[in-house]
């Protein structure tokens, strides 16, 4: 990891406050939870051992190849809004890829609620969300961010729904490059949080699952159900009607698309 790069380009002219980097941590939001770090740091490791995924899955990645850093943001909003800094954060690592890999005229990233991206129809990155303060108006957030980067070997059950960036374009890439990108763009575009009809039409630009049969899984139970996505609306939710046309808003859980 070029931290020398890292700090000129973003602490030096003032996006950052501090960059901490670790060679190995078992996991950044882990550790961002345990110690008090102060809004605008950045922290990141090359080997990420115990990563965690939503609804405490593992997140595993290659050393080296990957990325996985927790940016720390305090950020003024009520406690009904905080899902916009979700769905902030997928958008905004979205067009940071997309403006990296403009070069290479990818079109097919998209985003698949709640934050997840997706590329050629499989996960590519994720955000795990963890917030302090829940009950101050200024919350401290703890953004996760796991994206695959330049791994190539994924174990066979996680094949199926995941891959990386060098396996779908075949180049490799410079991962500071994408994490440059990606801290720029959040600290420029920030006044979006702000303006959430704004955000989640953009959000809603970059998805497709919207009209689409999905599975919907919600987690507490484990089952699937078939579905089609009617919307998301301005408050996170989920808007899915089921096969025996029950319509319902869903605030947390997961889908899978089907394509048939
Ligand atoms: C998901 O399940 O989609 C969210 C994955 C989030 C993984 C990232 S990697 C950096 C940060 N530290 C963690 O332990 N998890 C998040």
């Amino acid at each position: 990891m070029n931290i020398e790069l890292l700090n000129s380009e973003l602490v030096k002219i003032n996006y950052l406050n501090e960059i901490i980097y670790f060679e190995e941590l078992d996991s950044t939001n882990g550790y961002a939870k345990k110690n008090n770090l102060s809004s605008d740091t950045l922290l990141i490791t090359s080997n990420q051992t115990s990563g965690i995924g939503r609804f405490n899955r593992q997140w595993k990645t290659t050393p080296s190849k990957d990325l996985t850093f927790s940016l720390i943001k305090t950020i003024d909003i009520r406690i009904d809004e905080v899902h916009l800094v979700n769905f902030y954060s997928s958008y905004i690592l979205l067009i940071s890829l997309k403006e990296y890999l403009s070069a290479y005229n990818i079109q097919d990233i998209s985003l698949k609620w709640p934050n997840d991206l997706i590329f050629n129809g499989r996960k590519i990155a994720g955000i795990l969300l963890d917030v302090k303060d829940l009950k101050n108006d200024l919350k401290k957030f703890i953004i996760g961010i796991g994206i695959n980067v330049n791994s190539i070997e994924f174990s066979e059950d996680l094949k199926i729904k995941a891959t990386s960036i060098i396996n779908e374009i075949k180049s490799e890439l410079s991962i500071e490059m994408i994490l440059i990108l990606f801290i720029k763009n959040f600290f420029e575009k920030i006044f979006l949080i702000q303006s959430k009809e704004e955000l989640m039409k953009n959000w809603l630009m970059n998805t497709q699952i919207i009209g689409k049969k999905i599975n919907f899984r919600k987690i507490e139970d484990d089952k699937e159900q078939p579905a089609t996505v009617l919307d998301i609306d301005l408050d996170g939710g989920l808007k899915v009607k089921f096969d025996d046309d029950r319509v319902k808003k869903f605030y947390s859980g997961e889908i899978s698309l089907l394509y048939n």
